[in-house]
């Protein structure tokens, strides 16, 4: 494998003889410049640490469609088994892919074609591309998101030039190389949601004064949501408050966490019930870090993403992950810039959180956050048409693009339906009855839901409904 060839590559059912011929046929012709070859890769080279980094020199093209119709083109794949084979490989082929191209209802011809257009865009499949967002508020704060491979290269210029040492504030597994160009050191948090306590913020704001910090110096947060939320609250209460830039090097926390300055801690009476806003200098969502991300943390952001879709981001499945968090980001950029401290429109970011929120709560269950935001959509979008909201086609398009993302769209078994209704009412957002964000015909929408029936009416429906 070398950098003139395209590796096409997908699930099986995707990649046809006669696309490979019509697109052998246009490379050979010279359509696209550099490239030479077509190479066709079996879904197992994902996934088989034997089969190293190699074919990932070529552009590579992920063809992809849904599971039902995949599973009509391949003969003998059934749904289920491709939907176990999307969710082990999505990692791999997310990352790795410069260029995602739909099969569905097109002819092997136009898929050749697509794949043609994609390659000769540089838009698309240079891997080099750094994208910037930014979040600027209404008195005249701003602050930039860089988003891509190599973006961390960019933390020195981020950084406020008065800072003179840097807290760099991170954990074990995250293990990317942090340069500041100031006199810096590294804090470790411990893994798991444990290490977001009040403890921790202690710890490292008396580490940080015995190092002799003060109030110009600033903090550079390295990981997911966890790493950034501690380091935030302690950025923001360090001497009253000094900047922090967060390199977020997780899923969840490039679409969501790092963006929009909601830091804090948990206390063991409640998640998140101690923190402040406090609006970083700038954020990194480096790309490639994800690639180091287990699988099923991977996965979890992705329910972050599906979120997306349906708030204003159409149909991000199609485009390479460094366009998607872009896309994503820029979402919550704007949101966020508009409602700082989510007095309105900013709830619109917790589309399919309320359900989410009462499995996490009730449940006994290893739901990670965003498996459980995937279910919560799907529920949300039932609801809504339940409620002469939404049309069939639309609560489809949100199975599809949860299952889409390699999530279940099934209430797990076992829960107590009664308890997930009253938990409703105690959401946050709920300050007086039942209130659900939900899809209509004027978009994604705060709405009240006084009706227990109705909403014990649709977790019944969808329990066992497999999507
Ligand atoms: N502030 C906000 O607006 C906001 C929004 C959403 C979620 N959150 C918070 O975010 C937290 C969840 O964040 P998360 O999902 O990012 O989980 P996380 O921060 O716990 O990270 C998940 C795991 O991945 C590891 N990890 C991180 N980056 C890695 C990498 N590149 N390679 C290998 N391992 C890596 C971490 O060490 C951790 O074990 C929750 O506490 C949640 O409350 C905050």
């Amino acid at each position: 494998m070398t950098a003139e060839s395209v590796v096409l590559i997908g699930l099986p059912g995707a990649v046809t003889g006669e696309m490979v011929d019509h697109l052998s046929g246009a490379i050979s012709a010279g359509s696209v410049d550099g490239v030479r070859r077509v190479e066709v890769l079996g879904i197992d080279v994902v996934s088989d640490p034997q089969a190293g980094k190699e074919w990932r020199l070529g552009k590579v093209v992920w063809l992809d469609g849904t599971n039902a119709t995949l599973a009509q083109r391949a003969d003998g794949s059934d749904e289920r088994a491709l939907a176990d084979l999307r969710a082990r490989s999505l990692r791999q082929l997310t990352t790795a892919a410069d260029l995602i191209v739909s099969v569905e209802d097109h002819s092997p011809a136009t898929v050749a074609n697509k794949v043609v257009v994609g390659l000769n865009d540089p838009a698309t499949t240079s891997r080099a591309r750094i994208l910037t967002e930014t979040v600027a508020f209404d008195d005249g704060r701003s602050y930039p998101i860089h988003i891509g491979r190599g973006a961390i290269r960019l933390l020195p210029e981020v950084l406020p030039e008065r800072a003179e040492r840097v807290a760099v504030i991170s954990q074990a597994a995250v293990g990317l190389d942090i340069e500041t160009g100031r006199d810096q050191r590294v804090f470790l948090l411990a893994p798991g949601e444990t290490s977001k306590r009040l403890e921790s913020v202690g710890d490292l704001a008396s580490a940080m004064a015995r190092w002799g910090m003060t109030r110009a110096d600033a903090v550079v947060s390295v990981g997911g949501g966890v790493v950034s939320d501690v380091a935030g609250f302690v950025a923001a209460s360090y001497h009253r408050g000094i900047p922090v830039v967060h390199v977020s090097t997780t899923l969840l926390g490039q679409v969501d966490a790092a963006i929009g300055g909601k830091t804090g801690v948990n206390l063991p009476e409640g998640k998140n019930l101690l923190g402040a806003f406090w609006q970083p200098a700038g954020v990194i969502c480096e790309i490639e870090a994800l690639e180091t991300l287990p699988a099923r943390e991977f996965r979890s952001g992705m329910g972050e993403l599906a979120k997306y879709h349906f708030i204003g981001g159409g149909e991000l499945d199609r485009l390479a992950l460094v366009d998607r968090v872009a896309a994503a980001a820029r979402i919550k950029a704007d949101v966020v810039s508009g409602d700082e401290r989510e007095g309105g429109r900013r709830a619109i970011l917790n589309y399919g959180h309320t359900l989410a929120h009462a499995l996490e709560t009730a449940g006994s269950y290893d739901l990670r956050h965003g498996e459980a935001v995937g279910i919560g959509l799907v529920y949300a979008a039932e609801l809504a048409h339940r409620m002469g909201r939404i049309d069939r086609a639309r609560v489809d398009e949100h199975r599809r693009v949860v299952t889409h993302y390699g999530l279940s769209t099934e209430l797990p078994a076992g829960y107590d339906f009664g308890r997930l209704v009253a938990l409703f009412r105690r959401d946050k957002k709920a300050l007086d009855g039942t209130t659900f964000v939900l899809d209509g015909p004027h978009g994604v929408e705060v709405v009240s839901v006084d009706d227990d029936e109705l909403l014990t009416d649709v977790l019944e429906a969808m329990a066992g409904h497999s999507g």
